[in-house]
């Protein structure tokens, strides 16, 4: 499939969504969400994509939403826009494979709120993140305020969303915003090192896993402990857990094949 304002490249196990608008630094649009969604049902899909992978260029992973549009918006287009946003968003966190976002340059508003949907972030040394909404009259619109406090705590998320001012790599790195920073030009392989070692995991163990996470994190405890004991058990019907175990007993590698 062919995309205009981004690529997407399949590689050995992984489905790679490189956002290629670079005149706007990769601004999202409604053109561009539908373009995600599109490449991320493609990859939902695909048995032979086991981790998906979101990268910009040099100078933006993305610079947020598209500010155009909004000159003249009125609440309904506003509706309809955050519709859209959240709904893109929503199925990108609970896409059932890992996902990296490999950030370099900017990552602002909705670029970050596209990162904070994934499970893995991997940052350059020169990424650049924050919330700049409240800067023009705004919010975050697209799931800032409820996925970035539940990543950073309260008081973290506060300071970037009410004051809107950026913070560096490390910083991100200190708060555990970013898994981890790296060399801009290791980006890549770093982020290949790690969808790697994902991609020799049981992917039906890694789908149970990150549901749990994910929906067990927004119920209260009782209901989040029975959502990850009835993944535990489930897994107890399938080849892979059957391997895991006897590979363990006879002191070998396993070799899962994700049933
Ligand atoms: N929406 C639309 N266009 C955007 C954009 C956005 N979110 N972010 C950048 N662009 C455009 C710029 O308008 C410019 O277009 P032009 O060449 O037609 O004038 C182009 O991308 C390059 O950006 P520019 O501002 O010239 O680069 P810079 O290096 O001077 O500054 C930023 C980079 C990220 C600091 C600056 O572009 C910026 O503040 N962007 C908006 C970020 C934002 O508020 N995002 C949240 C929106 S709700």
């Amino acid at each position: 499939m062919s995309y205009r304002y981004i690529r997407c490249e399949k590689e050995n196990g992984m489905g790679w969504i490189r956002m290629n608008r670079p005149d706007k630094l990769n601004a999202l649009n409604a053109y561009v969400f539908n373009e995600i969604e599109k490449s991320l049902m493609d990859f939902e899909e695909d048995d032979k994509i086991k981790v998906i992978v979101i990268s910009g260029n040099e100078k933006a992973f993305c610079a947020g939403a598209d500010v155009d549009p909004m000159a003249n918006a009125d609440i309904v287009t506003a509706f309809k826009l955050t519709d859209q946003s959240q709904a893109v968003f929503k199925r990108l966190s609970l896409v059932g494979k890992p996902t990296i976002a490999a950030i370099s340059g900017y990552a602002l508003g909705g670029g970050l709120e596209l990162a904070l949907c994934c499970d893995f972030r991997i940052a350059a040394e020169n990424a650049v993140f924050g919330f700049p909404e409240i800067n023009l009259g705004l919010i975050p619109g697209g799931g800032g305020t409820q996925r970035l406090p539940r990543l950073v705590g309260e008081g973290r998320a506060m300071e970037l969303i009410l004051l809107g001012e950026n913070i560096n790599a490390q910083q991100a790195e200190n708060w555990g915003l970013v898994n981890k920073v790296v060399p801009i030009e290791n980006i890549e392989v770093e982020c290949r090192k790690l969808a790697n070692k994902l991609i020799e995991k049981s992917s039906i163990a890694l789908r149970c896993a990150k549901n749990a996470i994910r929906t067990g994190g927004n119920v209260g405890i009782e209901d989040g402990l029975k959502i990850e004991q009835d993944a535990f058990c489930l897994l107890f019907g399938t080849v892979d857990q059957k391997e895991g175990i006897a590979s363990f007993l006879e002191k070998r590698k396993p070799v899962f094949i994700g049933r």
